[in-house]
């Protein structure tokens, strides 16, 4: 049977890239945000995962304005990192895993989710800079990949709720996969951030804590807000959230969290990272 050995949860700010790149871990800017990962390092050198399940958002890469499913599912051979334009370097491109891909396609539908299913997509920021802060020296990436991506970019966006609902919907094609891989749920963004127009820099760090609070034990808690409210309580880009709620959904019903980091700022974010076992 393959096992849910836990969940992982990061912000993914790009420049996040740029510090890695320069060496600049120590640097008292990066260093409060950077000492939250060697325990999730030891954690996933622990309970070796060979397959992660990702949910985050693309930023203007596969999907633009024009075109924008609220939920696709990758169902590549292979996800080839690339940027909207932040400078970073190219990370190495992540393997993936179609059959389990379309397994989950398949039982999203008949759980009446209508994902769309991409079978070429490129990876961003969203998932490099969480991969590389897991895997820092990693020749090629120890996990096979299924990423989610949900749109909490163009509204109307879906909500906390439906989230919830597709991440245990995804738990649920899970328990009926046949393999036997050790599989990481990994949920990116967030936490509350604001990128631009007059609430630019816009961080809350009371909701921040509501939400890490609720995230082990009472994930439905965080379904209380419409979008629209955590457009207010969070930021516009804050609404990331949501990439973090679906994942707690496919990590299963009990959590035991087993790690937190919050520090503000990174950029214009409130940096948060935490690590969930199933309890
Ligand atoms: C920042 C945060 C993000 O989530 C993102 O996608 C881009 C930029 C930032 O804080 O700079
Ligand atoms: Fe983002």
């Amino acid at each position: 049977m393959a096992e849910i050995v836990g969940a992982y949860f990061t912000s993914h700010v790009p420049a996040i890239g740029g510090a890695i790149a320069r060496g600049d871990q120590g640097d008292p800017y990066w260093k409060p945000f950077f000492d939250g990962f060697p325990k999730v390092r030891e954690w996933l050198n622990e309970v070796k995962p060979d397959v992660a399940i990702t949910f985050s958002n693309d930023h203007g890469l596969n999907f633009f304005l024009d075109k924008m499913p609220t939920f696709a599912v990758g169902a590549a051979e292979q996800y080839t990192n690339a940027d909207e334009g932040w400078g970073l370097p190219t990370y190495k491109p992540m393997q993936g895993f179609p059959e389990l891909s379309w397994h989950i396609i398949n039982n999203l539908v008949e759980d009446e989710f209508d994902p769309v299913s991409c079978q070429e997509m490129l990876v961003d920021h969203a998932l490099s800079i969480p991969f590389e802060l897991a895997w820092p020296d990693a020749d090629a990436w120890p996990v096979r990949v299924v990423p989610i991506g949900i749109n909490t970019v163009q509204h109307p966006l879906p909500s906390a709720k439906r989230c919830l609902a597709l991440g245990r919907s995804v738990h649920k094609a899970v328990t009926s996969w046949q393999g036997n891989e050790r599989i990481v749920v990994i949920g990116t963004g967030g936490l509350s951030h604001q990128l631009d127009g007059e609430r630019a820099g816009f961080i809350n760090k009371d909701y921040d804590a509501f939400c890490m609070d609720s995230l082990a034990s009472d994930p439905d808690a965080m379904t209380r807000d419409s979008i629209h409210e955590i457009v207010r309580l969070a930021g516009t880009q804050g609404v990331e959230i949501l990439n973090w709620i679906a994942a707690r959904g496919a990590l299963g019903p009990a959590a035991r969290e087993i790690h937190r980091n919050y520090h503000i700022p990174i950029s214009n974010t409130a940096a948060a990272t935490m690590v969930l076992e199933a309890a």
